[in-house]
């Protein structure tokens, strides 16, 4: 009943039986408020000329770029249309393998591998999704790949490598595949990469969107990076031309913006502060989150579902989380937005804890 992703509000108004107001701002999904940056509009018509000839189908000059940024070759480097394009081929590559999924997180890596027959089981981070490595590890054995989704979505806390090294380590033990999707990992201010272990363990494989940080979900931009080898396999499943030639060039212009990932990663981290605050202030809970959204619910209110419907008639679209496992609805997810739009979100709030003391 519930659509699958935030975005197109009309479907979330009309699950819930509500007719979409005139305006209304959607917190549903974890798009850069900042915008995408400006080069892109500066250059836009430049973008018409690439349309008359085919993509290139290596993708030769965006790999050249991210190969440069992250000093790897460009052989470790598959680009694609949007990481979902990048999560299916995956599945292909796994296909009836024995894959183990970290909840909750993205639905799209059950989808890829229910389709491709995989043998799929879960573990399950409880409230607080903290992880619990001795557990986690305890539940690799004989598993051939684990999807774990860092930064975490829906819940926007960050894994450091304190956490994701002795993940590592297990998952080489097992000749495991450990897919960390880092879709949203540009957010955070203090990243830390895992690339300088590729060397060391050839059954990482790394997932990144363009789509969120560069807020260009329409454009479809992704890239993977992995062992050689791999990306071999991965690209023989891929469509000829799949990455489109706007993608590619816009992709390799953003790319170079180092200055507007410093710039979002700044506006984030004020803006939740001031949010936060105003939620402990207002007695709401809400997930620790390193990124753009975050979880959130009433703590005075055992059934989130009032304060749902209040936010979508005041049209506040909050992202629902009913096909999230774990949180069956308990929480709603909220994208940071603009200044102004965090600030009605809190006057909303507001009004309902008034009405709901
Ligand atoms: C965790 C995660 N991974 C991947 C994707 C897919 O991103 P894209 O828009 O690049 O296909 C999303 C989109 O919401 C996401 O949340």
């Amino acid at each position: 009943m519930w659509p699958s992703h935030g975005s197109n509000p009309h479907y979330l108004y009309e699950a819930a039986g509500l007719s979409l107001p005139e305006s209304f701002l959607d917190f549903s999904a974890n798009i850069n408020p900042l915008g995408p940056p400006a080069v892109l509009q500066e250059r836009w018509g430049d973008l018409f000329y690439g349309i008359g000839t085919y993509p290139d189908p290596h993708t030769a000059s965006l790999k050249e770029k991210i190969a440069k940024r992250e000093g790897i070759q460009e052989s470790q480097i598959l680009i694609g249309n949007g990481g979902a394009e990048i999560i299916s081929l995956i599945g292909r590559l796994i296909a009836g393998k024995k894959v183990m999924i970290i909840e909750p997180a993205f639905s799209e890596y059950e989808k890829a591998c229910r389709i491709n027959n995989c043998d799929v089981s879960y573990y399950q981070l409880s409230d607080g999704w903290d992880i619990h490595l001795d557990d986690v590890i305890e539940k690799l054995s004989g598993k051939d790949a684990v999807f774990l989704c860092n930064p975490n979505n829906p819940t926007g806390m960050y894994y450091k490598t304190r956490i994701m090294l002795p993940l590592l380590e297990a998952c080489k033990r097992e000749n495991c595949l450990l897919i960390v999707d880092e879709a949203f990992y540009d957010f955070v201010a203090e990243y830390e990469s895992l690339i300088p272990y590729l060397k060391e363990f050839p059954q990482l494989i790394l997932m990144r969107s363009m789509t969120k940080i560069f807020a260009i979900p329409g454009l479809r931009l992704g890239y993977l990076i992995a062992d050689g080898g791999l990306i071999e396999k991965l690209t023989d499943c891929q469509p000829h031309w799949s990455v489109n030639s706007v993608a590619i060039k816009a992709g390799e212009w953003c790319i170079e913006d180092e200055r507007h990932i410093s710039r979002t990663i700044q506006f984030i981290h004020s803006e939740r502060e001031a949010l936060y605050q105003f939620y402990k202030e207002n007695n709401f809970e809400v997930s620790n989150s390193a990124i753009n959204f975050y979880l959130l619910r009433d703590k005075e209110s055992h059934d989130q579902y009032p304060l749902f419907e209040f936010l979508l008639k005041q049209g506040i679209v909050p992202r629902h989380t009913f096909n999230f496992p774990g949180l069956e609805g308990r929480w709603l997810r909220f994208a940071i937005r603009t200044s102004v739009e965090n600030v009605r979100l809190m006057e909303v709030m507001k009004a309902w804890r008034k009405l709901n003391p």
